[in-house]
């Protein structure tokens, strides 16, 4: 394995949680090493070392996308966990078809490759299959452009589609363009848009939300960073508004913006009034 020395792997956590939140924390040179290693030849340089010197001293630009790129997780799947689905179709859609005049607007921030926007899409299909009437629009933002690239083509490989989509959703929503590509059906893709987008700049330009989902993102921030993001969060949200994050992530007792509700689907934060 090519080592880093302390310095460079100080140098290099600084750039990365300054860049994008992501925290590495110590002792994690192995994962730097094994993320950015394939991009040392390929950049024309001779070492990991020289590849971060060059970073770190903002010598090469396109490099730093580059690296961001390859230094995110972007695990996902469809219909992930879950139960943050049933509550869409249980509560919030209900919820919103009674008093908002059947409109909502979500974020899916940190979407990833967009399999998260487009399952809260299907359910509102389904909810509407089953005669519900709720009109759904979801913006979905990730830091990374790869991802936002994938999403908004809204094909995804047989291994993915395999992962979290029963054989009835994928009838009904998808068709199928090659043996192992298949194409989210246009009815639920005009629904979705997709921009490249940092957490830790300004929200004000995505406008106001009734919901936002952001799951597995902020536990790769510090607890400062994950403050600032939810409290500003809070202040693009409509009044009563929700917020779901994932499954094992909470608020956090410095937050004192939302309030946690029960369900008996599982649990959401909603805006204080
Ligand atoms: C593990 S995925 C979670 C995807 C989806 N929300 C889910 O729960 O399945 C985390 C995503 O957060 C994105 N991310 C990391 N740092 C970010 C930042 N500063 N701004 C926006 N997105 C970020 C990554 O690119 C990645 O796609």
């Amino acid at each position: 394995m090519v080592r880093l020395s302390d310095e460079q792997y100080r140098s290099f956590t600084k750039f990365l949680e300054e860049s994008s939140g992501i925290v590495l924390g110590d002792n994690r040179q192995y994962l730097v090493a094994s993320r950015l290693n394939p991009h040392v030849q390929a950049r024309g340089y001779s070492s990991l070392g020289e590849l971060i010197d060059a970073l770190c001293s903002g010598r090469d630009a396109s490099l730093r996308a580059q690296v961001i790129e390859a230094m995110t997780t972007n695990e996902t799947q469809f219909f992930r966990d879950g139960y943050p689905f049933e509550i869409l179709k249980h509560v919030l859609f209900p919820e919103y078809q009674r008093n908002h005049g059947g409109r909502l607007r979500l974020w899916s921030a940190g979407c990833s490759s967009g399999q998260e926007a487009y399952s809260v899409l299907m359910t509102a299909q389904e909810y509407n299959d089953a005669g519900g009437r709720i009109e759904v629009e979801v913006l979905g933002t990730d830091i990374s452009r790869n991802m936002i690239e994938q999403a908004r083509t809204g094909r995804y490989h047989a291994s993915s589609i395999r992962r979290g989509l029963s054989a009835e959703r994928l009838k009904r929503f998808f068709t199928q363009i090659d043996a192992e590509t298949w194409e989210v059906r246009p009815e639920i893709r005009r629904r979705a848009s997709f921009r490249q987008h940092n957490l830790q700049d300004s929200f004000l330009l995505l406008g106001k939300f009734d919901v936002i989902f952001c799951r597995n993102v902020l536990i790769y921030f510090s607890q400062e960073t994950r403050r600032d993001i939810l409290t500003r969060m809070a202040e693009i949200l409509n009044p009563g508004g929700y917020l779901m994050l994932g499954g094992s992530e909470s608020i956090g007792r410095q937050v004192d913006c939302y309030k946690l509700v029960r369900t008996p689907h599982g649990t959401i934060y909603q805006l204080q009034s």
